[in-house]
Parts: C-alpha cells; structure tokens; sequence
C-alpha cells in the first residue's frame, strides 16, 4: 500500500491534477493506494502544549483528537508515499504544515521506531503562480522527511509552465515507487 498524501482546498487545481497523477503512476506499477486530502479531514495545528515539548515527546501521539493518529497507522503499514503541496509563500500549504509538523513531533524521536522510518518519500510542490519558491518549498520538505526517518527520493517542482511534462514525470515516480525502483 502506498500513500498520497494532498493539501490544496481546491478541488480541481494544479495540487489535485498531480494528485491524480500520482495515483495514476502507483497503480500503473500494480500498487494499491490510498489517497489523504489534508483540507477534506480538516487536520488541525499544534497546540504547543507543555513547555514545548506534550505527549508527542514520549507517547509518540497528539493530544488533539483529529486524524492524526489514524495517519500514524496507515503510514506505519504503507510501502512509500507522496507529499503533494500547493506552494503558498515559497512555503508547504498550512494543512500540510500541521501535518508535517504534529506527525514530526510524535515520530521524530522514535528513530528506526518511527512510522517513515527508511520510508521513500516522494515530494512534489505545486506552484502555480510566479513559480517562485518552488526550491524553497522542496528544500524544507526535503528537510523534514530526514527528521522524521524517510528517505527523499523524488524531489519534483512543477509550475504552470511545465506543467504537462511534470504531471508526466509525476506518473513516472508513482510507477517507480511501487515498482521498488
Ligand atoms: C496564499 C498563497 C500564496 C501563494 N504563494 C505562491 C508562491 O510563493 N509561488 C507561486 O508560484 N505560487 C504561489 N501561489 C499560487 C499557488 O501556488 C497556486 O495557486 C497553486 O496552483 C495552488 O495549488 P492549487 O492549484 O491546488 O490551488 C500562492 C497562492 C496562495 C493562495
């Protein structure tokens, strides 16, 4: 099982045209997928309880009641995954910043115990206006997806000028991933 991870409100946008792609790609390479719209489960931020640091540090789980911990289930059964963000600020989207943040705090310290841990990610950052902050947008979820144990393969930027080509190279990645390449 592989995992498609998305985090754009719009429905019918670059974010969710690469979405498809992904999903088209893994299942091309006979893999089974499960797609996750951060936006549709409403995932929420952290609260920053404690003194920093809550129950993440030690229970490697969230206080808040969301969907957080179903992802720290289906991730830990998954074979690789996909982080799909539109680029808003040379940044993640929000939705995908509460997520990477929350699931980093409870599987950070697990080492070879986390959830990623020698995971592939795949990660593509859609950015669909200026296309500035595509690198910036990778660079810090090539960052996090070290922190939490995985293993960046496909770092893939895709603007509205390459689009086309880039859902194509998208399609590849998702066939390469559930083919073990
Ligand atoms: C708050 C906000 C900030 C944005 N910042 C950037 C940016 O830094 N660079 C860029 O190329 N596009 C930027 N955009 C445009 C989005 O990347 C573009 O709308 C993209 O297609 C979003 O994905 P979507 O099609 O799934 O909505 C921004 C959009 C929003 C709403």
């Amino acid at each position: 099982m592989y995992i498609v991870i998305t985090s754009s409100p719009n429905q019918d946008g670059l974010t969710d045209a690469c979405g498809k792609a992904a999903i088209r790609g893994i299942t091309g390479g006979n893999g089974k997928v499960e797609h996750i719209d951060l936006c549709a489960d409403d995932i929420q931020p952290c609260l920053v309880c404690g003194n920093g640091w809550g129950i993440c540090r030690n229970e490697h789980r969230c206080v808040v009641g969301d969907c957080l911990s179903e992802y720290q289930d289906k991730i830990e059964k998954a074979q690789g995954l996909f982080l799909i963000t539109p680029v808003y600020w040379g940044q993640p989207s929000e939705k995908m910043k509460f997520f990477c943040d929350r699931i980093r705090r409870c599987e950070a310290l697990r080492k070879e115990q986390s959830v990623f841990a020698g995971k592939k990610v795949n990660i593509v950052a859609a950015a669909g206006g200026s296309g500035n902050g595509t690198v910036t947008c990778l660079a810090e979820m090539e960052a996090w997806s070290r922190h939490v144990g995985a293993v960046p393969h496909e770092r893939i930027g895709i603007t509205r000028y390459n689009r086309d080509k880039m859902l194509d190279v998208i399609e590849l990645a998702g066939a390469h991933l559930a083919e073990g390449e």
